[in-house]
């Protein structure tokens, strides 16, 4: 029996009822492309207009200069490097310089350091960008199914923001009046394109494992899976999240068909499958551990982080950027593993704790440059 059929077609209207339900109907232009086999229905629909604002709004910055890799290494030079001690010291200068502007073009070095110490880790922005330097690493070097040799830089999320545009946390609001079950749903949920279908769907397969897949394969649920409509419809939010996030349709992932078979689906649904892997993986082994570092106005309103999604990176484009890759410049500082140790964020006090990590570790044998006196390495920072 082909229990695709029925399912196809429930799946159909829904999505035009959601369609409809998304905030702002935009009237056409829309622009059509076809992306499968005639005949399939394989084609994505996409607003001119929206097409027009994404194009301007996603180009990558060209490097502030391009650094020499040869000369004496920062972790040498400086007093608290921790993770990027491998970089010459013009390509340490030129990835502060470069931070600065992907992250606090108006505050400059400020926005992270105090100025009379930059060795110091008073300022809980730099204990935080050390992290997310190593989450970076972490992404370029083990995330190649994902991210293949495009990778990401801070910019991919920041945009010249403190923090990114596109995030998400633990979305209870509004509270339900009594204690009826509605599993978060009919309201129109921010994180799930404006739907009514359950809002908390990221929490559970973005940060939890829950299983997304729902399709059965009999005709009773007694096979595969035994999920309801109640999971299915949690499986379509996080779908309909995944499709705004990268500005496409269902069918760029799927054959609308057969949602469920890998075989007749576009090969960028197996790409997505590792995105989903590696979202829970920055948000459960980064985003999360740094939630005694960040303020409460840097949290949601259940006292959680704010949360990476496909939207972070991603911001609206299939691939974040257009494909366009900046690691070329900042090979050492990004596409490269450093010290992976994560010091206890439990202990960190802001304006006191002076040194946040393992401690610095000394170098084997003193060698002349490290006994710099910190000044000079201000001095050079500086230039
Ligand atoms: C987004 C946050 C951020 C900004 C902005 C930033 N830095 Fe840094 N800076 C860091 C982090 C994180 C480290 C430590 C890196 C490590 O541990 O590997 C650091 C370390 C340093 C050090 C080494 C200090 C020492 O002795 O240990 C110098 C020098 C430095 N930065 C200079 C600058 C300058 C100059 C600017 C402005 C052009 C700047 N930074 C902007 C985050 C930042
Ligand atoms: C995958 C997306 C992503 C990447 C890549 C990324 N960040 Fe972030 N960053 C975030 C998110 C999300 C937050 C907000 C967390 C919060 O506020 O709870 C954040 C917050 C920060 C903050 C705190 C700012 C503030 O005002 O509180 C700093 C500093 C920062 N990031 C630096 C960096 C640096 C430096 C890099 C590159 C080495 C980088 N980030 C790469 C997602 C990212
Ligand atoms: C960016 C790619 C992508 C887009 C866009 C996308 N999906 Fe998915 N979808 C996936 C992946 C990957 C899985 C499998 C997840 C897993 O196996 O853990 C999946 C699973 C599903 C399933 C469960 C299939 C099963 O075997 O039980 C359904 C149903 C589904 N998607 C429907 C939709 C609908 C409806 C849309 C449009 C609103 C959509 N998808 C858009 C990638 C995508
Ligand atoms: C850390 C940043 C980041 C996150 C988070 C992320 N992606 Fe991606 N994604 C990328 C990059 C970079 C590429 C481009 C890879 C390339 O050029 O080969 C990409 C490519 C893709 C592609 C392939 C596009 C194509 O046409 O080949 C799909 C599909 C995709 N991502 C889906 C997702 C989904 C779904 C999520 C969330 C579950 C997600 N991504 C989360 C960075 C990210």
């Amino acid at each position: 029996m082909r229990l695709w059929i029925p399912f196809a077609v429930s799946a159909g209207s829904l999505l035009v009822i959601a369609s409809f339900v998304g905030a702002g109907w935009d009237a056409p232009p829309v622009e059509t492309t076809q992306i499968g086999y005639r005949g399939t229905g394989m084609y994505l629909e996409q607003d001119v207009e929206k097409l027009e604002a994404l194009k301007a709004s996603n180009v990558a910055p060209v490097a502030p200069w391009e650094a020499d890799p040869e000369g004496d290494r920062a972790g040498d030079l400086y007093e608290n490097v921790q993770v990027l001690g491998d970089l010459s010291d013009d390509q340490f200068n030129q990835f502060m310089a470069a931070i600065t502007e992907w992250i606090a073009p108006e505050q400059g070095c400020e926005y992270c350091h105090d100025l009379e110490n930059l060795a110091a880790d008073t300022n809980y922005r730099k204990v935080v960008a050390r992290r997310m330097i190593q989450m970076n690493q972490a992404i370029n070097v083990d995330w190649g199914d994902h991210v293949g040799t495009t990778g990401v830089t801070c910019y991919t999320c920041h945009r010249g923001q403190h923090i990114p545009v596109n995030y998400w946390y633990d979305d209870q609001e509004p509270k339900p009046a009594s204690n009826m079950s509605r599993a978060g749903q009919n309201v129109a949920g921010k994180f799930s394109g404006n739907t009514s279908l359950p809002q908390n769907a990221l929490m559970d397969y973005l940060m939890g494992n829950e299983t997304i897949r729902v399709h059965g394969l009999t005709p009773l649920p007694t096979g595969s899976t035994t999920a309801g409509i109640k999971e299915t419809e949690r499986t379509w939010s996080l779908m309909m999240y995944m499709s705004e996030s990268l500005g496409v349709n269902c069918v760029t992932c799927h054959n609308s068909r057969a949602f469920n078979d890998w075989d007749q689906s576009p090969p960028q649904r197996v790409t997505a499958w590792h995105g989903i892997q590696l979202t829970r993986a920055l948000n459960t082994d980064y985003m999360t551990g740094l939630a005694p570092v960040f303020p409460e106005e840097r949290k949601g309103p259940e006292g959680d982080v704010f949360k990476v999604g496909c939207a972070t990176c991603h911001n609206g484009v299939q691939k974040p950027l257009y494909g366009a890759s900046m690691l070329q410049d900042y090979v050492n500082a990004l596409d490269t593993k450093g010290p992976t140790d994560v010091p206890d964020y439990s202990t960190y006090v802001p304006s006191e704790t002076e040194v946040m990590g393992t401690g610095t570790p000394a170098p084997a044998t003193p060698s002349s440059s490290s006994a710099l006196p910190s000044t000079t390495s201000v001095a050079a920072a500086e230039d």
